[in-house]
């Protein structure tokens, strides 16, 4: 089956279950959804009407969605990870809820008369409860049914995860089976559906993760059941009306119905690694290396149409920086393969050949990708060369940070390019003196008071009000550095460290984490008083005071506010405190790690040394 014919007979399907065909949304979210720099699962864009609103198609939707995640980049090039990838989603509104969603779901994988996968590949994961949500006995009935009607009797996993005699209903965890987009927001348990990609190996039996890891068995479906609201407080509210939110992914279920091992060898890419190979020489099986080139070109210069198409050029910053970083990659993987000219343009121009007819913007705006890709392609090309001589030339035991700022710099390559170029080689990065370099190039040095708080605050009280100070610099440098799509999404301050939930779908780079522990240790050093107001929830909001406007503040709210030496504000928001009274009582502030914390969410975790 074609991807053309996928997602025509899946539109097609949810149709005849009377749901309104909607268009993929922007892979840019729009201002308003103050969410993440790009749209990252089907029901990003549709968060408002899962919240109550009334979508103008009615309560039953279903669509095709263009989404980027690139918060595993570094993994790209492994059999799982796309950075750009199309979700499949039918939704209800407060309509049908897990009987329907499941009978349908069941239906179209299985009939014939649609994707006719063999129904005794087919298990399922369900919410076993936890958090005080309730084990989901009715998904699990319901499959039962369903496949009872088809003839099988199924049983339901232990505690234990396995799969053995009639074992199809594998009941998980929050982690697995609990989804949010993010911190906060709708959302419920869900049901996942797996298919068995080599029922020659014999019956399949076994712990149900080692299936997963091993690709025994393969996700192609989540059936979101949202219930909950969960709030700030990190309560859950129940929804008024529940919803329905779907995920088929159309790489992995191509991947499924061509019985291929993995998503790359499927007709999405096929097309771009014959390009390719054309181009460079090489075939995508000579080797390892060959293959780990052709995925990151074919995927990086994918993503990167799409995102020119909906407006992204390549730039320092905010999504800018994601698409600059994914067009280096290509190009340098390119160079690997002993690719010396320009060749973006031409690998374009077979995903706008094999993409465009499902997705017109990518014709209309052909000229404009080709551009952008030509642009940044010599732009980088230009220095590439010689950042490699460079890099060829420094010492075979480690890369001063100097060097890697060099190479950053003068040749334009991103941190995590060199650290990667660094790993081929078996040598480490100095990144600590990378963080120098740059923050003495930025000219934003830190001064004097670097490690000047002596630790005199015993009171744990007060250790908790001084990293709650330094939370609110943290959200402004965040915004600051990453883009005003940054709020914050949830935070936990223990008197040691400080913890802060975002929303941001990407990795933060490397270089960004300086900049913004840069920032934050400046407003530190400038000694900056912190300044607390009581006003009303209006007033706040008139002076631009971030935070929660949700009734629960009541009518007067206390600001606080953080003014640098020329009187502009740093940091405003609406909070509870407890704060201190200067920033310069704050001591050295330091990023620990940054992590993934869910879907468009990233987590930092930090310390005042
Ligand atoms: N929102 C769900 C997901 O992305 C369907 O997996």
């Amino acid at each position: 089956m074609t991807a053309n014919e996928l997602r025509k007979k899946y539109l097609e399907f949810f149709a005849s279950k009377g749901h309104t065909i909607i268009p993929s949304a922007s892979l840019v979210p729009r201002e308003t959804d103050g969410s993440t720099l790009f749209t990252t699962a089907g029901m990003h864009p549709l968060v408002p009407y899962l919240l109550g609103e009334q979508h103008p198609g009615g309560n039953r939707v279903a669509n095709v969605q263009k989404c980027v995640r690139t918060g595993d980049i570094d993994d790209v090039g492994d059999n799982r990870h796309c950075t750009f990838f199309e979700m499949m989603g039918n939704w209800s509104f407060g309509d049908y809820f897990k009987k329907e969603a499941i009978e349908w779901s069941f239906e179209f994988l299985t009939d014939p008369k649609w994707l006719g996968l063999d129904k005794n590949r087919l298990y399922v994961t369900v919410f076993k409860g936890e958090d005080g949500i309730p084990r989901d006995e009715e998904a699990i009935a319901t499959w039962q049914k369903v496949f009872s009607a088809a003839g099988m009797e199924v049983e339901v996993a232990g505690e234990d995860e396995i799969i053995k005699n009639n074992v199809r209903i594998i009941p998980l965890g929050t982690d697995d089976n609990f989804w949010i987009a993010g911190a906060t927001g709708p959302c419920g348990g869900d049901t996942e559906m797996f298919y068995d990609m080599r029922p020659e190996e014999g019956k399949l039996e076994g712990k149900f993760g080692d299936l997963v890891d091993s690709f025994r068995i393969m996700e192609v479906w989540n059936n979101v059941f949202m219930e909950f609201n969960k709030t700030v407080e990190g309560k859950y509210e129940k929804l008024a009306k529940p919803n329905v939110d779907t995920g088929m992914g159309v790489e992995r279920t191509l991947t499924v119905l061509d019985g291929e091992y993995t998503v790359f060898e499927t007709e999405l890419f096929k097309p771009l690694f014959e390009k390719i190979a054309e181009i460079s020489g090489c075939g995508y099986q000579d080797s390892d290396e060959t293959k780990k080139a052709f995925r990151i070109i074919a995927d990086h210069i994918r993503a990167s149409v799409f995102m020119i198409a909906d407006g992204v050029t390549p730039l320092n910053t905010g999504a800018g920086y994601v698409l600059r970083r994914l067009i280096r990659r290509a190009v340098r993987y390119g160079k690997l393969l002993g690719i010396e000219k320009d060749f973006t343009v031409s690998v374009a121009e077979i995903v706008i050949q094999n993409f465009g007819d499902f997705y017109p913007e990518l014709k209309k705006q052909r000229e404009i990708i080709f551009a952008e890709l030509k642009k940044e392609e010599e732009k980088f090309r230009k220095t590439l060369e010689n950042g490699l001589r460079q890099f060829n030339k420094l010492s075979s035991t480690a890369i001063s940070g100097k060097d890697a700022f060099d190479l950053y710099q003068t040749y334009g390559f991103p941190l995590e390019l060199t650290i990667e170029l660094a790993k081929e080689k078996g040598v480490i990065v100095d990144e600590k003196e990378f963080e120098e370099e740059l923050i003495k190039h930025q000219d934003l040095s830190r001064t004097a008071s670097a490690g000047m708080f002596k630790g005199g605050l015993q009171d744990s009280g007060e250790e908790t009000a001084r990293l709650h100070t330094a939370a609110h610099l943290l959200l402004a440098s965040l915004r600051q550095i990453l883009g005003n799509h940054v709020f914050q999404k949830g935070s936990n301050i223990t008197p040691e460290r400080l913890r802060l939930d975002f929303s941001h779908s990407e990795k933060v780079a490397p270089e960004q984490v300086i900049l913004i522990e840069n920032l934050v240790n400046s407003a530190i050093d400038a000694k900056l008083d912190v300044l607390s107001e009581e006003m009303t929830l209006e007033q706040a909001k008139s002076v631009n005071a971030m935070g929660v406007f949700e009734s629960k503040y009541g009518e007067k709210v206390t600001v606080y506010s953080i003014l640098n030496n020329d009187g502009e504000v740093v940091s405003r928001e609406i909070c509870g405190g407890p704060h201190i009274k200067n920033t310069g009582e704050l001591g050295h502030f330091k990023i620990q790690k940054e992590e993934a914390s869910s879907s468009g969410v990233r987590r930092i975790k930090a310390i005042l040394e």
